[in-house]
């Protein structure tokens, strides 16, 4: 094993190898397992007893009815309230399933292992999951510890090059929120050195991990500082409504690229972090550009109350490894980020 974290005692984030970690992490019951179908594929069966659930989710099937379904299997299986759920996939799958989890029975045991970069560097820590209601994100959901998340960096390895990119997206946004540690040594690499350097990427993921469990042991339930978390995130969920030229960590890069920008003239953020900002995400392959015109993202944003509310939370850079939340009205974010 790599390291390991402890998220308030009730979760723990371990990165190394899977089939090392998984035997000691799994408790002394039943275990179902709901498993990535195109993870099966590529890696074949998880090392664990017991009944597998394979599914195929995306955003656009990230609903209710794919939690109701994943219900009906348990209930099928004959899981009861002492049965142990574990879910391996990326973010889609761990977000439903968990809130699955969360819900059969008013809640049984569950824990993950993460399956893409995205997965193991944010979606799958913390405790959030929850399914999209009409095309809004995340709208129904539960805040529901994992009892242990695995985050193997050899998994990583079979992703196609864009998935991975996605993932690094909210690595980097990680080490601005608090690791200017983590952002130097970023800088100091490439794409493919990242992708194939399984230590360096193991040190990476960890720097990630600490920083999120460090903000989330103080803010589970975002009232203050876990909103740092969503840097980048109101322009990147805007985007994603309005093009599906995107993905999601291609998204937050750009919002993250906007935001900093932002902070520039909110008299925030030097020039120089903001240029050290766009240029490793450039050099990572980012195109910082929003494949739709601003002024389009800006009315997506004020249409978004629904998810939103009155008052946004914007989440500046104030420097590398530091960023405020900022409390404002939709029209002064219009103003912030039209300058
Ligand atoms: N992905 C942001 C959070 O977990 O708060």
């Amino acid at each position: 094993m790599k390291s390991a974290f402890n998220l308030q005692d009730r979760s723990r984030i371990y990165i190394g190898s899977l089939d090392e970690l998984l035997p000691g992490l799994l408790p002394d019951a039943r275990t179902v397992a709901v498993v990535d179908g195109t993870f099966a594929r590529l890696h074949g069966p998880l090392p664990v007893s017991g009944d597998a659930i394979e599914v195929s989710l995306t955003e656009r099937t990230k609903t209710l009815a794919s939690v109701e379904r994943l219900h009906r299997e348990l209930l099928a299986r004959g899981a009861d309230r002492a049965t142990f759920l574990l879910v391996a996939g990326g973010g889609v799958v761990t977000d439903t399933a968990g809130f699955a989890a969360a819900t059969y029975m008013r809640g049984i045991r569950f824990g993950y292992v993460a399956t893409t970069l995205l997965g193991q560097v944010d979606a799958a820590i913390g405790g959030k999951n929850g399914v999209n209601v009409d095309g809004y994100k995340n709208m129904a959901g539960t805040f529901a510890q994992p009892e242990f998340v695995v985050c193997d960096p050899g998994l990583l390895a079979s992703l196609p090059p864009r998935e991975f990119r996605s993932g690094l997206a909210e690595l980097v946004k990680a080490a601005i929120i608090a690791d200017a540690g983590l952002f130097a040594r970023l800088e100091g690499v490439d794409f493919e050195t990242l992708r194939r350097d399984s230590d360096l990427l193991a040190d990476a993921i960890a720097a990630a991990v600490r920083v999120k469990v460090d903000i989330v042991g103080r803010d589970e339930r975002e009232t203050g500082e876990r909103r740092k978390l969503n840097l980048g995130h109101t322009l990147a969920h805007a985007i994603e409504k309005c093009s599906s030229a995107m993905n999601h960590g291609e998204a937050v890069a750009v919002g993250t690229a906007l935001m900093a920008r932002a902070a520039v003239r909110a008299g925030l953020l030097g020039a120089g972090d903001c240029d050290r900002i766009a240029a490793l995400l450039g050099r990572l392959g980012f195109d910082l550009r929003p494949p739709v015109p601003l002024e389009r993202l800006l009315e997506e944003v004020a249409h978004d109350k629904k998810r939103l509310g009155d008052v946004l939370h914007i989440v500046l850079p104030a420097g590398i490894g530091d960023c405020t939340v900022r409390p404002m009205s939709v029209a002064g974010f219009e103003g912030l980020v039209r300058g």
